[in-house]
């Protein structure tokens, strides 16, 4: 994903630009780029296709220096990855701007800047916004007051950072739907997509808000919010491994990565949802042609990524009308497979270097598969480098080996990818879209909500200390969660797990069940929460005790060998994604109770990258 980097100070910033850069290529990118006023005040640029190091490669033929300049690391999604669509993006001569997101409306507003004169060079969204500016400043002489009325006529999202020839001593940032990060130093400041590209100069930092415009100076900050109204934000400083390789206030890296998943969830829609849609472009600039032509999905995937798989066939099935197939890797990859026309392999991983997975992307490529898609949490990984097309997850480094949150931000892209399918193709039910980018909206809410009942959970885990079996039962896309939920407690409490879909429960395992034998459900509100019902009595009829996630309103309470918890209400397509929460929680304080190795649990690796 693209990475902004800027910095204005009273030393050459070249190297700071190119470092930063650097600090971002693990989101994955396809071309770099930076602007610089150089010592007479000419804005020079250079830009390349691949990795920063060609860049740098060709500031060391052609040196600029400078002491205002931004940067930038983009991953394609308007115009093919080529030199003249890397940003930063000029307008003549005189402005220059750097930027995440997609502009939704710049076919209109190419046409209305082309009228007016404006010859544009690029394929890309972004080129209208530093036209379009440099439109507003004829009016407008002061940078941040025409950015302002710049972004008013965006629709989209945007994270973005523009320098001007005609107030060559600020950098103005603005921020809608992409993340930015203002870093403050002594006499000198910086600004970046990510405070990781900026912690080589500084460790205080100022997050900007949603709509938030900031001109940035040498010796001072200034931010508008959205209203246009002058605010403070926060400084916060950073302390050396506060973030992936420290466990902070928590006890075990796991625990951390689960109370991580509202912010990281945040972070993996940012930028692709617009006002009422989701951007389809966020799968590369090819993804919409591409996917008007799909058909078929196939998803292959390993462990807790399979169960993602498994929960999208529901939403590709249920919501898009696309038929769809998931297989585990291994096996995917020594079958003779039959591809059915028109068909999209999907890849999912965490670490995009798991063999099986990569084997069977390989395998994929000779099986006539109509176009590839990694849905990966590593930007440089293998399976991104082989794919055509890719949508990163932001889960961030995840250290515990038992997946968490790189599970969550999987279901995210995968209902991304569901939306982008169905909107593209036109099967989506009326305001289908709409409701579940509202909801995806509020997405990170509920989950800081299930988070809240941590206690509670840990209380219920005291349940199984001393059992050595246990069921997890789910009805519909709930069965994948129940099969993750199984998978998360064998894999770090070593107790033995099996998911059902409760539907089967009379069909065999129904004979273990009795007292020793706890049996675990989630309940959302659905259409199929009255045959779960009577499923929990056959259960209970046996003396099974019973462990509930349920809907605040699904009329179920706790009673004799039941124990029901209560979960915040959310629109049902989303259910998977909260209702795993729980049954992650319950995994970790089981696991402490039995005093196992939560993170690095005894035979496992975090990635298999051996057969
Ligand atoms: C379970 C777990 C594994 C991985 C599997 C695939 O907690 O972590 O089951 O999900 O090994 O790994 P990735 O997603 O990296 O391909």
């Amino acid at each position: 994903m693209c990475g902004i980097v800027g910095a204005v100070a009273e030393r050459n910033i070249t190297a700071i630009l190119l470092e930063g850069l650097k600090r971002l290529e693990y989101r994955g990118y396809d071309s770099a780029g930076v602007a610089l006023f150089n010592n007479a005040g000419v804005l020079e640029r250079r830009r390349r296709v691949g990795k920063v190091n060609e860049l740098e490669r060709a500031l060391a033929g052609e040196p600029v220096t400078g002491r205002l300049g931004i940067a930038h690391t983009r991953w394609a999604t308007h115009g093919a990855p080529l030199e003249r669509n890397a940003h930063p993006h000029f307008s003549n001569e005189q402005l220059a701007v750097v930027h995440n997101g997609i502009i939704e409306n710049h076919e209109p507003l190419r046409e209305r800047l082309k009228g007016l004169g404006y010859v544009f060079t690029s394929d890309t969204d972004t080129e209208v916004i530093v036209h379009l500016l440099h439109h507003k400043l004829q009016d407008t002489p002061d940078l941040a007051a025409a950015l302002k009325a710049t972004v008013k006529e965006l629709h989209g999202a945007y994270g973005l950072a523009v320098i001007s020839a005609h107030q060559p001593d600020r950098l103005i940032a603005a921020r809608s739907g992409s993340p930015l990060v203002v870093g403050l130093g002594l006499g000198e400041n910086f600004l970046a997509s990510d405070q990781l590209a900026l912690r080589q100069v500084t460790d205080r930092f100022m997050y900007l808000e949603e709509g938030d415009i900031a001109e940035i100076r040498r010796d001072s900050v200034q931010i508008w919010d959205a209203s246009g109204l002058h605010v403070e934000r926060e400084i916060v400083q950073y302390h050396e491994g506060a973030e992936a390789a420290d466990k902070g206030e928590y006890r075990h890296f796991m625990l951390k990565e689960i109370h991580e998943q509202p912010k990281v969830v945040q972070r993996t829609l940012e930028g692709r949802l617009g006002q009422q849609q989701v951007l389809v472009q966020a799968f590369g600039p090819q993804a919409a042609e591409l996917f008007a032509k799909v058909r078929n999905v196939q998803i292959v995937a390993c462990g807790t990524s399979y169960h993602a798989g498994m929960v999208a066939r529901y939403w590709l099935e249920g919501l898009a009308g696309i038929p769809c197939q998931v297989e585990v890797a291994s096996e995917f990859r020594y079958r003779k497979v039959v591809v059915q026309p028109d068909t999209l392999f999907v890849s999912i991983s965490q670490s995009g270097e798991t063999a099986d997975t990569l084997a069977a992307l390989r395998n994929a490529k000779e099986l006539g598969f109509l176009a590839s898609l990694a849905i990966c949490n590593v930007g440089i990984s293998s399976l991104v480098r082989e794919s055509d097309l890719t949508l990163l997850t932001q889960a961030g480094p995840e250290i515990g080996v038992a997946s968490t949150k790189a599970f969550t931000t999987q279901l995210v892209a995968l209902m991304l990818l569901t939306l982008s399918l169905g909107q593209v193709k036109g099967t989506l039910g009326a305001g289908v879209e709409a409701e579940l980018v509202e909801e995806l909206r509020r997405l990170p809410t509920r989950l800081g909500e299930a988070l809240a009942m941590d206690t509670t959970v840990e209380k219920i885990a005291e349940l199984f200390a001393e059992k050595n079996h246990t069921l997890f039962l789910g009805r519909g896309a709930q069965f994948p969660v129940a099969m993750e939920g199984a998978l998360k407690l064998k894999e770090i409490s070593y107790i033995h797990a099996e998911a059902y879909p409760a539907g089967e429960l009379k069909h065999g395992p129904l004979a273990l069940v009795d007292s020793d034998m706890p049996v675990v459900t989630v309940a959302p509100n659905n259409e199929l929460l009255e045959k779960l019902k009577s499923n929990l009595q056959e259960v209970r009829a046996r003396g099974g005790e019973l462990i509930v996630f349920a809907d605040e309103q699904a009329g179920l309470v706790n009673g004799e060998g039941t124990h029901v918890v209560s979960m915040p209400h959310i629109l049902d397509a989303l259910t998977p994604i909260l209702y795993t929460i729980p049954l992650q929680l319950l995994s970790y304080y089981v696991a402490v109770l039995k005093g196992t190795d939560v993170d690095q649990p005894r035979n496992l690796a975090k990635s298999v990258t051996v057969e």
